[in-house]
């Protein structure tokens, strides 16, 4: 691709995730976004195949039962001349170190609160990966529609809880029943509520803020309060800072109502106006990689295992980094310093996988995959070696005791354990005293995607006794004594042979550390 054309595709890319906990909406404002692209004609279809009712024979079985749909891992539409990819990022009962990993390969995310419940633990732990990117982070306060707390409130939890500065660009007048519409303040008109079948209707303000015509609305007294609200948020909320907005220090606020697609496409127009094209990428040696380059360049966020069962295939999913990609184009892969055909290519759309043949920096491809990849792999043309950061590891919370079900079946049990831990699909620690294999992960669905893969990849039964919840807090192995491990915690080594602590509960950390007052306990290796 010329120089030029690149930098226009570029440009034109915008690749973001949408965070929430479960139910706030993600689903519902997904399918409008993609209805404004023209990718799905009717509302309901992302949503009919979440409940399982779309059917998709090719599915991994697990995720079928789940209602998990591999096609909407990433989405792809048009819109007022961007191209814009959405990353999914399952919930709470599909959650695993993929749904954290897919944060690293977006350039913004959007966060989707439900009004009524305000700020909830999924929001707060994807946010704090967003914050630790230091990405633009935009907020959509959903389902204004029904009644929720006042709007003052959740702005106000919302810079408490996750200590960030908030920017209200728009307001609720009323909620509901009584839901009117919305103030813009952005856009310095009002958005006046109507059914989903209507048009869009907006009414202008003038510079003072009030609404330039009559209107019925005027008379009454929640738009009254409304003015009040937005000269006290005017007068001592924050302004509109672009450069924090950049740094992932302050989030626009949206308010609206997904479900009748109220507020969507003003909040769509903005966030297109703030969110970044992708931008440059570092290496492990500290070089920026931009995305303008010539050669290309990319890395593997998410590797996707069987999703079809007849040919045991997985998709190593590719956040390019720089530069274009072709189908059948030869990368190395750095990790082995091996050349790869990359002939089998897919890219996502919402109800279909397609072909991809050329795609750009900041876009996402699959790669079918036969054991090449592993999560983390950085791929690249060109005779300079690229190799990207290293992707963070998140700290397990979630605890099996693994063995294999058929005593006598040991090779392919260690086998697959060895392969499937290396990939990336779960942690793997070894007890201390017992020499017991113990899994961690951050999710559920990690364990029995594990069990599943385990099966049908390995053939080897495995059987998993639940250790629950855990907080592991590595030590440095200088000031290890096997006689700190107690009945309160379970002293394992990482696959690295580095030492850790799993702790029962918060009480039983603290009660460690004030007996060993002088131990450095980490999160993270
Ligand atoms: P999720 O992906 O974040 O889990 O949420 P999802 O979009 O599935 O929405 C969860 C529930 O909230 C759904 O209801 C959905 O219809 C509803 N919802 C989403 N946005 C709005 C909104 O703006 N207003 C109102 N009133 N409801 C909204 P459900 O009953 O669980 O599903 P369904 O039976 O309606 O399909």
């Amino acid at each position: 691709m010329e120089k030029d054309k690149l930098a226009m595709e570029v440009n034109k890319r915008r690749t973001f995730a949408i965070i929430s906990h479960p139910d706030a909406g993600k689903t519902t404002i997904t399918e409008q976004l993609l209805l404004f692209g023209g990718v799905v004609r009717k509302a309901g279809t992302v949503k009919a195949k979440k409940s399982g009712n779309f059917a998709k024979s090719d599915w991994m079985e697990i995720e079928k039962k789940r209602g998990i749909s591999v096609t909407s891992s990433v989405m792809q539409f048009d819109y007022a001349g961007k191209r814009i990819n959405i990353l999914d990022t399952p919930g709470h009962e599909d959650f695993s170190e993929d749904t954290y990993r897919t944060l690293m390969a977006v350039d913004s995310a959007v966060m989707v609160i439900d009004s009524a419940k305000g700020i909830e633990p999924q929001t707060k732990k994807l946010f704090q990966v967003c914050r630790m990117r230091g990405i633009p982070i935009f907020t959509f306060i959903n389902k204004l529609d029904r009644d929720g707390r006042p709007p003052l409130d959740l702005i106000t939890e919302l810079e408490e809880v996750l200590q960030i500065d908030a920017y209200a660009m728009n307001w609720p007048i009323g909620m509901g029943k009584g839901l009117k519409g919305i103030y813009d303040l952005f856009n310095q008109r009002i958005e006046l509520y109507r059914r989903e079948d209507k048009n869009e209707s907006f009414l202008a303000l003038n510079e003072k803020g009030e609404l330039a015509e009559d209107h019925p609305l005027k008379s009454e007294s929640i738009y009254r309060q409304v003015l009040e609200e937005v000269e006290l948020l005017q007068a001592a909320g924050n302004q509109l800072d672009t450069a924090k907005v950049a740094a992932g220090k302050m989030t626009p606020v949206f308010f609206g109502s997904a479900l009748t697609n109220f507020g969507v496409k003003t909040f769509l127009d903005a966030y297109l106006k703030f969110a970044p094209a992708p931008s440059t990428h570092k290496t492990e040696t500290g070089q920026e990689v931009k995305p303008n380059d010539d050669a290309f360049s990319g890395f593997i966020f998410k590797i996707q295992a069987n999703m079809n069962p007849n040919h045991r295939d997985r998709i190593a999913f590719v956040r390019i980094c720089s530069g274009c990609f072709e189908r059948g184009m030869d990368v190395t892969l750095q990790r082995t310093g091996k050349k790869l055909r990359l002939s089998n290519s897919t890219q996502f759309m919402a109800d279909t996988r397609e072909t991809v043949e050329e795609a750009v920096a900041g876009d996402i491809v699959g790669l079918y995959d036969t054991g090449n990849f592993q999560i983390g792999d950085t791929i690249y043309t060109g005779r300079t070696a690229v190799k990207f950061e290293k992707l963070p590891q998140f700290t397990p919370e979630l605890f099996v005791k693994v063995t294999a079900k058929n005593v006598m079946k040991q090779k392919s049990f260690h086998k697959g354990i060895a392969q499937l831990v290396q990939e990336g699909a779960v942690q793997l620690y070894q007890s201390y005293s017992t020499g017991e294999y113990i899994l961690g992960a951050v999710g559920q669905l990690q364990f029995e995607v594990f069990q599943f893969r385990m099966k049908n990849e390995y053939h080897s039964d495995v059987v998993m006794e639940s250790i629950g919840h855990k907080i592991a807090r590595w030590i440095d192995p200088a000031q290890l004594d096997e006689k700190m491990s107690s009945s309160r915690n379970l002293l394992v080594k990482d696959r690295h042979g580095m030492p850790l602590f799993l702790f029962e509960n918060d009480f039983s950390e603290r009660w460690f550390k004030d007996k060993y007052p002088d131990v450095k306990l980490t999160a993270k290796l």
